[in-house]
């Protein structure tokens, strides 16, 4: 079911039990658009609450360590939040990136155990503000993928998930045009080919993100390639989430 549009919510640092209401919302609503996947990814302290929860959206974490378990104080293992229901991994965020240093050899280290685990994986990429302005972004973010993807893929592609979320789009309110988001992940889907083969490439969603919104969505999931949206902010309320949902499938209708 790979060719459905993905969309998923990234909760961030947000939400404590009270927020298992609005998760239930999501699901519910969620049953009403087959047509689109949709999935959340809370903080790992309510991933197992949230599964309980879902009958119809997928649950998965925001990050995870690249070992199998061990001394790694405060660290969580892809086994682990795939014991408490996650069923896909969310790497690479720029977050993770800037605040935890993170570079892409160990976003790719974290991939190996998440696939190892038996959970899918969502790889980040994108690039920040003067890379944009000086004319290197696309370079920017090859590169990235080159280093935090395998050289090949045990499946068709269907574990995988790329998102380009250019940096300064992230919590700001500013969106990426649609000419850039085309010419983008047109070069992702050209590099994923070539590394990849085509119906890998074919296989691997390439979902869009920052500052996706109710009212921005139809436009930004209409473009060549975008095949979902990956969502912070608007994924805390229900009705903004859903109807980002709903933008996704009124064009997969079309
Ligand atoms: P935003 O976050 O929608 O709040 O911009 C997107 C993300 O960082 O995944």
């Amino acid at each position: 079911m790979s060719n459905r549009p993905y969309i998923v919510g990234n909760w961030k640092m947000n939400g404590t039990r009270a927020m298992l209401s609005e998760a239930r919302t999501i699901d519910r609503a969620a049953q009403r658009y087959m047509k689109v996947e949709v999935a959340v990814a809370p903080p790992f302290t309510l991933i197992h609450a949230v599964h309980k929860e879902a009958e119809q959206i997928g649950v998965g974490a925001q990050d995870c360590h690249p070992g199998e378990d061990g001394a790694h104080t405060g660290d969580i293992s892809a086994t682990m939040v795939s014991d408490a229901g996650a069923k896909f991994v969310i790497l690479g965020h720029s977050e993770r990136r800037q605040n935890h240093g993170e570079d892409s050899a160990m976003v790719l280290a974290k991939l190996h155990a998440a696939l190892n685990a038996g959970i899918n994986a969502i790889i980040c990429c994108g690039e920040p503000e003067d890379v944009r302005v000086a004319g290197d972004a696309e370079k920017y973010v090859l590169d990235q993928l080159r280093a935090s993807l395998p050289e090949k893929l045990d499946d068709a592609g269907e574990r995988l998930t790329v998102a380009y979320e250019p940096i300064w789009a992230i919590g700001t309110g500013r969106v990426a045009t649609v000419e850039d988001i085309e010419a983008m992940h047109g070069a992702i889907y050209a590099f994923l080919k070539a590394r990849f083969g085509e119906e890998a490439a074919q296989g691997i969603r390439i979902l869009y993100g920052g500052s996706v919104k109710p009212e921005n969505a139809r436009e930004i999931l209409a473009v060549p390639h975008v095949g979902g949206a990956l969502v912070g902010g608007a994924s805390l309320s229900a009705d903004s989430f859903m109807n980002i949902a709903l933008a996704a499938g009124e064009i997969e209708e079309q």
